[in-house]
């Protein structure tokens, strides 16, 4: 599918909407990982050296329409302005007069960010309104939100509808780029490692993949979507009562393509937000007791997917193992990812 790109752009003097995921975590009121920053920075620059007049747009966390102040925006402001060595103006909310103002105030080669696109709840509704006062605001946008893409909402898929010139950003056409070539071309074995906590956003990538690809491992907290869906207690483990049933017939269609863990690490405590993990027990996944989460793979596991990934000639990975952010419950995450490593070496 022929994509325009920002680079086919004339963007000097214009006005240029773009929707980056800058979907990161916060500590303290400051991002704690500024990589979603940096990956967005190529195209911000690119923007910038060319004379646009560029205008960020990015959700943070999940609001629900409204107005959080712990998932403002204004860090990234900051963070973004260190990156790019240059003032980053900040806006209060993402449409309205004030807004117009602050678009209208940039001159060629300056920035504007916009505050959480999520305080509106006619985002995520895709709010056709919504979606042209934000395409007001523009003359060319440029989508480089490679993270939030698969969303259909105001700011992804919406705004399309009222700007005339829509092109992707340097990022995601790089990683359309990866992913056309490891898709359409892969050498075999072909083997995609899914993880992370939302199996409700990955779904459609699982069905998707499964017909392409040889082997397909789950792994992270929608892992325990697929254990409930075997009929298997869980305990407190992270699980999308919603999809159960999807699950279980993902399970049937990918038969024994699909690879699942065989054990986890179990603990009886758990707290994110203290960073606090107690007692880990490695334990079958069949076996996991009532009172206890599963919060990263087993040992038994990663001897399982170490193998799988060192046959592998092809591999694509999205999302952790487990707890990643916790030193104590990252050990899976790393070992998929040394392994990676070494088979990209060999
Ligand atoms: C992500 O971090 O997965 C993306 O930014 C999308 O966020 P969402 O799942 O809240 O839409």
């Amino acid at each position: 599918m022929a994509k325009l790109s920002v680079s086919d752009l004339d963007v000097r003097g214009r006005r240029v909407l773009m929707r980056v995921d800058f979907n990161v975590p916060l500590e303290k009121g400051r991002v704690a990982n500024d990589k979603r920053l940096r990956a967005a920075l190529p195209t911000i620059r690119f923007i910038l050296e060319r004379g646009g007049r560029l205008i960020l747009m990015s959700h943070l966390g999940r609001p629900k329409g409204k107005i959080v102040p712990e998932l403002s925006l204004k860090p990234c402001a900051v963070a973004l302005e260190g990156l790019l060595g240059q003032p980053v103006a900040f806006a209060g909310d993402c449409i309205g007069p004030a807004v117009e103002s602050a678009v209208a105030a940039l001159a060629d080669g300056q920035v504007l960010l916009l505050e959480n696109l999520r305080f509106h709840k006619a985002e995520t509704d895709n709010d056709p309104e919504f979606a042209r006062a934000l395409a007001a605001l523009a003359d060319l946008y440029v989508n480089d939100a490679f993270g939030t893409a698969h969303r259909a909402h105001a700011s992804t898929e919406g705004v399309t509808h009222f700007v005339d010139t829509c092109a992707m950003g340097l990022l995601v056409e790089k990683e359309i780029a990866y992913l056309g070539d490891a898709l359409e071309t892969p050498q075999r074995p072909f083997v995609a490692i899914l993880g992370g906590a939302k199996i409700s956003g990955k779904i459609d990538v699982i069905a998707n993949l499964l017909p392409k690809v040889d082997r397909l491992i789950i792994g992270g907290g929608m892992a325990y979507t697929f254990f409930k869906a075997k009929g298997w207690e869980i305990g407190k483990s992270l699980v999308e009562a919603d999809k159960v049933e999807l699950a279980g017939q993902l399970l049937s269609r990918g038969g024994d393509k699909l690879v699942l863990p065989v054990d986890c690490q179990c603990s009886d405590r758990f707290d994110f937000a203290a960073r606090q993990v107690g007692v880990l027990t490695p334990t079958p996944v069949e076996a996991i007791p009532e009172s206890a989460s599963g919060l990263d793979i087993g040992p038994a596991s990663i001897a399982a997917f170490e193998k799988i990934i060192a046959e592998a000639k092809t591999l694509v990975w999205n999302g952790p193992m487990g707890v990643f952010e916790i030193d104590a419950t990252a050990a899976g995450t790393y070992a998929v990812a040394q392994a990676m490593a070494a088979a990209t070496q060999r």
